[in-house]
């Protein structure tokens, strides 16, 4: 592992989640979605696992399959749900899903396939009457602040808005069924223990570790300066021939 990979995950090892989220999205997804108690659902690219306990609750007679790419981060899953038979947890391409399952949750992590790419891959992957639920970044404005039009282009230059996201969709032979975006509390969640993380860290002795503290920050400052201007939109969506 490079040194600045190495940095990368001292940062992010064993935060709660690695992007935003709340119970409550998962809870709106699953109502939209109209997802059973009995639903099989994928928890595509999970991160550390911080979704499976509301999807759990929203599938109680169910069963959650989680993957990640990263074993590291299947590890910290499996340290809070491992003894939960109504959980799988894998290291996995999330590319390579099969199914069947009723609902297909991805948080934040859809963009690394594509969004037409991804949901096209998925289409034999989901039950008869199955759904596919993603957050993906998002401009609401028309308006973009330099700052984050500079932060998104080289993080995420296919960034859209929820037209451009449709469009995505529908090129994929989905219809979106509803949306929501993501609250500040989601966000909250996701970087005030980045923050603590941060200042722990913050005497990074090399340069690498320098660099990933301050990209680090700069992203919650730029999220926290313009968040009416971008985020995350919460997506259901089904085949059309489901
Ligand atoms: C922004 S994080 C979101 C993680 C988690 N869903 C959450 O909200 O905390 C993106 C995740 O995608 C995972 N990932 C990226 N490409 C992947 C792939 N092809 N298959 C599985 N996981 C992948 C990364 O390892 C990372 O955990």
């Amino acid at each position: 592992m490079t040194a600045y990979w190495d940095a990368f995950f001292t940062l992010h090892r064993d935060l709660p989640r690695e992007g935003p989220g709340e119970p409550a999205d998962v809870a709106w997804a699953v109502a939209t979605a109209g997802t059973a108690p009995t639903a099989r659902i994928c928890d595509a690219a999970c991160g550390p696992g911080a979704d499976i306990t509301a999807l759990r609750a929203a599938a109680p007679q169910g069963h959650v399959t989680a993957l990640d790419k990263y074993p590291h981060f299947i590890d910290q899953a499996q340290r809070a749900h491992g003894t939960d038979p109504a959980v799988t947890l894998r290291t996995g391409d999330m590319a390579d899903i099969t199914g069947p399952f009723d609902l297909i949750w991805c948080a934040g992590a859809l963009y690394f396939l594509g969004i037409t790419e991804g949901l096209k891959t998925w289409r034999d992957a989901l039950a008869p009457g199955g759904a596919v639920a993603f957050s993906e970044p998002c401009w609401f404005t028309e308006a973009r602040p330099q700052e984050a039009a500079d932060l998104w282009s080289g993080d995420y230059p296919a960034m859209t808005d929820a037209k451009g996201i449709d469009a995505r969709v529908r090129a994929a032979r989905y219809r979106t069924i509803g949306t929501r975006k993501l609250s500040s509390a989601a966000w909250e969640n996701y970087y005030a223990p980045m923050d603590a993380r941060i200042a722990a860290l913050s005497s990074g002795d090399t340069p690498e570790m320098q660099q990933v503290l301050a990209e680090a920050r700069r992203e919650a400052q730029v999220w926290r300066a313009h968040r009416k201007s971008f985020g995350y939109l919460l997506s259901v969506v089904q085949p059309d021939d489901l």
